[in-house]
């Protein structure tokens, strides 16, 4: 038998998952570790406990599978993108904590960039906005923060890297300095059309290139794990951000195919192909996993309320005591009586971009219960990735492609029933969840099987992808049109205060 290791660094957990040859999944191992706010705003992680519970989950699943280290034909790594780490070359150790992806700290520098007109060219060059979420901004907060580091870095002392970066450095004890296409398209440092770091944008930044990884096609030999970690050596043949990972675990391969991922947010990505398409709907550009030098890129938008909106139920209306229930609550009446529930509590992301927005609830009546609130909650999660879809489908049509004709999905509420039927009903196209759905790591170990030859080519992978179950929508268009106008209603009544 062949097996592959994937390593999936994710924004609350460590997880490894052994695969074998199929994408059947073997062993699953997971830790959580600390979620730092040390100001409103502020997000860390503490980079070491990172690699030392995504090392431990390594060692861990090894056993579960009962495997050795020389049973495992490769590695892959996915990891949540854009958290930005600076280390030491020579003590392997951060001289600040992992700034997070939701960190908003950068706003200002984002605001200056904004002033000095980079808009258009941070737009062309990266397919990004400028915006705190991305790391250049981080990186940049980081040398002008931390006593001493800007000397370090002039003297190429100092490692910069997203989390990839980081696990590559620390299982090839400092031999490898690299990263992959599709985490430095998350940097707004990258030239998504050449595969390099851009030196106007470096410059705008003020970054200077000593820290900078290596970067590679996502297929790429990246070194060996050194035999101390994991008691032998193994190939890491694949590195991609997690949202890129699962699209290429969905076998998303091909121009218009397009992926949800359901998680605390949803993370909509659709491919298209070889060619960078802007958004004339909100959406932003990113390179898709990379098999090989040529770039290949896929739009992207997200939800920032997702299965989060479950949470808030338990924790804040106290209307459920366990996530669990939720479905069953939902289910108790036969539709949402009228009410749209729209979770803005962080503002709205893609295609509306409202940071003044709040979360809201409209179309009460005597007769509403907790269960439609919970229904409606439930359906705020299909109505905003609807809203997501469309959007992507307009800028489809607008390159001279076919709107998206299937949806898949990943990600832990993908197993909602409910939700995916009525996803499928608003989009109106099938909603197809595939047997294995962990998807986001599965890319990793096929990039890493592919770059060591276990598999010839991406037909071949197509053909390993299966389909679990396919919803079909049953709803007639007009009322889901109807639902989709009262909710765009309900949404421009965030902001009307
Ligand atoms: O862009 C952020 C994303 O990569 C985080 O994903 O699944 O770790 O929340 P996740």
């Amino acid at each position: 038998m062949t097996y592959l290791l994937a390593l999936d660094q994710g924004t609350s957990s460590s997880r490894s998952i052994v695969f074998d040859a199929q994408g059947h999944i073997v062993a699953m191992a997971q830790r959580e570790f600390r979620q730092i706010f040390p100001q409103p705003g502020w997000v860390e992680h503490d980079a070491t406990e990172i690699w030392h519970s995504q090392l431990a989950t390594a060692r861990e699943v090894l056993t579960k599978a009962g495997l050795k280290a020389g049973d495992i034909h490769a590695l892959g790594i996915t990891n949540q993108r854009e958290t930005t780490v600076v280390w030491s070359r020579k003590t392997g150790l951060p001289i600040y904590s992992a700034i997070v992806w939701q960190d908003r700290r950068a706003e200002p520098t984002c605001a200056a960039l904004r002033e000095q007109g980079l808009t258009p060219v941070v737009q062309r060059k990266t397919g990004l906005v400028i915006d705190a979420y991305f790391s250049g901004t981080k990186l940049k907060w980081i040398l002008d923060n931390v006593a001493g580091a800007r000397e370090q870095a002039a003297r190429g002392e100092l490692a910069f890297g997203t989390i990839d970066s980081w696990l590559v450095w620390q299982l090839t004890n400092g031999q490898v300095h690299a990263t992959d296409v599709s985490n430095a398209s998350r940097t707004m440092l990258f030239n998504v059309h050449s595969n390099e770091w851009d030196a106007e944008l470096l410059q705008a930044l003020d970054i200077p290139p000593e820290v900078l990884p290596a970067v590679h096609p996502s297929a790429h030999d990246f070194g060996r794990v050194a035999a101390e970690h994991l008691g032998g050596e193994i190939e890491i043949g694949g590195i991609a951000g997690d949202q890129q990972s699962a699209l290429f675990g969905q076998a998303c391969f091909k121009a218009g195919m397009a992926k949800n991922t359901y998680g605390t947010g949803c993370f909509m990505l659709m491919h298209t192909g070889a060619q960078f398409q802007s958004s004339g709907n909100g959406l932003i550009t990113t390179s898709a996993a990379q098999a090989s030098r040529t770039p290949e890129f896929a739009l992207e938008g997200s939800v920032f309320i997702g299965g989060a909106v479950v949470q808030w139920l338990r924790d804040g209306l106290q209307a459920i005591k366990g996530s669990g229930e939720v479905q069953g609550l939902a289910e108790s009446v036969p539709d949402a009586g009228g009410v749209m529930f729209v979770p803005a509590f962080t503002g709205l992301g893609a295609p509306y971009w409202n940071a003044e927005a709040r979360g809201t609830i409209v179309g009460l009546t005597r007769g509403s219960t907790v269960a439609h609130i919970a229904r409606a909650a439930l359906e705020s999660i299909a109505f905003q990735s609807a809203a997501l879809l469309l959007a992507m489908s307009r800028d489809a049509v607008a390159a001279g492609g076919a709107p998206v004709s299937e949806l898949r999905v990943d990600g832990g509420a993908c197993v909602n029933n409910l939700l995916m039927q009525f996803q499928a009903d608003l989009l109106g196209i099938p909603v197809v969840r595939p047997k294995v759905i962990e998807t986001t790591a599965l890319g990793a170990a096929y990039l890493a099987g592919l770059s060591t030859g276990l598999y010839g080519n991406l037909d071949e992978l197509s053909r390993h992808w299966q389909a679990e179950r396919v919803f079909h929508p049953t709803m007639p268009r007009e009322r889901a049109q109807e639902l989709m106008a009262q909710w765009e209603r309900a949404v421009r009544q965030t902001t009307a205060t």
